[in-house]
């Protein structure tokens, strides 16, 4: 009979079988007549016990002379052993070795510690070590939940394109790209303008797509291409927006914790940090911001945007995130509504990840009257006749509509608690990074 192959995840529903596992050689120990060779696949770590006098000659010395990250095919029977890092062991019979990864040209990344360079310029082998696995474990998590939520809350995903005629969120980010003989065109720096065409064809959707900034910011903060999930709802205030952004996070971060416990004990993240993230998220204005940020100590004036130092100081107060509602028009984009009563302030909100981490939702209602609308796009120079299928969308049927983007690699970075958003992504494009 053949031998089942099988993953390490699934080793529970092998215990007593001889299986074979495909894999690669994450580390190996040895003592004297026994070694303990450490087997990753993809779905886990095992470790295997290779005994000399169990096993042919030829087999215990090619496992006795393995190298770290060899591809190898090891059969054994399972075993469970409640010290081993899965929860079973594998008692090796035999090894299948693939490419034994010579001494000579060594695979780069030990054991020992490596500078971030070093790390960056080798991420796609990076990728392999447990940490970088784990974080992209919990990035899958969260976009398989923020796609449940929004399929299961009456949205229908309709994507946008990326290559675009036109600015969405500021000329000064935008990516350039020829378009044939003399056309330009633009990466998409979010899908939203486009959403809000699709939202008055089918009342709820999300785009959930790469979008590009070019921002010259070396921050902790800050990629060139980024993944963002953007719901649009048509008939709808800021106040549903603020109730859907808070629910959606809520919905996501439960989701990591049911899912991703081991993970996030890999992470060595402190989960009750986010066990305590629960409706209703607490709110300010912009205003009590500023007043906050100003007796702490900050330079920011009324009518200015928050700096990164500013978002920090501002989700340090609560335990779960903030929402800031009514920043000056000025600091935002031309499409938000203003505030009916104080016109100089819009109807926007941005959501700040609690423990520092700040903005990982930004969002609002949008202008859906055509004179205004109008208005904004010649004050701020925007190429009139790109928007006006835009400006249509006021012609024909207009609605009060709003809706937010959240980037899923700032959202990844706070349930991580990691130090840096570059990790969250599996090739992370950055101001001085575009390989490998
Ligand atoms: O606040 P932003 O610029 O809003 C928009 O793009 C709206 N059009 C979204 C909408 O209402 N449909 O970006 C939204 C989110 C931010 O809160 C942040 O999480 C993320 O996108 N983001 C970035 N993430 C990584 N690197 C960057 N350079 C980012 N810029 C924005
Ligand atoms: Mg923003």
């Amino acid at each position: 009979m053949k031998t089942e192959r099988i993953t390490i995840a699934d080793a529970a529903k092998h215990v007593g079988e001889t299986v074979e596992i495909p894999g690669w050689l994450y580390n190996l120990r040895k003592s004297g007549k026994i070694v303990f060779p450490l087997l990753r696949d993809g779905t886990g770590l095992m470790q295997c016990v290779a005994v000399k006098s169990a096993l042919p000659e030829a087999v215990f010395d090619a496992i006795k002379d393995l190298t770290q990250e060899s591809s190898v095919l090891f059969t054994g029977k399972i075993r469970a052993d409640q010290r081993a890092p899965g929860g079973y062991e594998m008692d090796v019979e035999n090894v299948d070795v693939l490419e034994r990864i010579p001494e000579s040209d060594p695979y780069p990344i030990t054991p020992k510690e490596h500078g971030i360079d070093f790390l960056m310029d080798h991420r796609h082998l990076w990728l392999r070590s447990q940490r970088q696995h784990a974080i992209l474990g919990v990035r899958h998590e969260v976009i398989r939940a923020v796609r449940d939520y929004f399929d299961s809350h009456g949205f229908t995903l309709v994507d946008t394109p990326i290559f675009t005629p036109a600015a969405c969120e500021g000329t000064t980010t935008l990516f350039e790209v020829n378009y044939f003989e003399d056309e330009k065109a633009y990466l998409a720096q979010s899908g939203q303008l486009y959403n809000e065409a699709t939202a008055m064809a089918f009342g709820k959707v999300y785009c959930f797509g790469p979008t590009f900034r070019a921002e010259k910011s070396k921050t902790r903060r800050h990629l060139t291409e980024f993944w963002m999930v953007e719901p649009e709802m048509a008939y709808a205030t800021l106040e549903d927006v603020k109730r859907v952004g808070e629910e959606m996070i809520v919905f996501v971060v439960k989701r990591v914790l049911e899912h991703r416990g081991a993970e996030l004990k890999a992470l060595e993240r402190d989960v009750s940090k986010l066990e305590a993230v629960q409706l209703p998220f607490p709110r300010m204005s912009y205003d009590e911001a500023v007043k906050l940020l100003q007796s702490k100590g900050s330079e920011i004036q009324w009518g200015g945007d928050f700096g990164g130092t500013d978002e920090t100081l501002l989700s340090q107060e609560n335990d779960r995130p903030l929402m800031v509602d009514g920043y000056p028009s000025a600091v935002k984009a031309f499409y938000m509504q203003p505030e009916p009563s104080r016109p100089e302030v819009a109807l926007c909100v941005d959501i700040l990840a609690p423990e520092g981490y700040g903005e990982i939702i930004g969002g609002g209602q949008r202008i859906h009257d055509y004179d205004l609308l109008l208005r904004r796009i010649e004050e701020h120079k925007l190429p009139k006749q790109a928007f006006d299928w835009y400006l249509d969308l006021r012609k024909f049927g207009t609605v009060p509509h709003g809706g937010f983007g959240m980037g899923i690699e700032r959202c990844v970075a706070w349930i991580c608690g990691l130090e840096h958003i570059r990790e969250t992504i599996a090739f992370p494009r950055m101001l001085y990074r575009l390989h490998p």
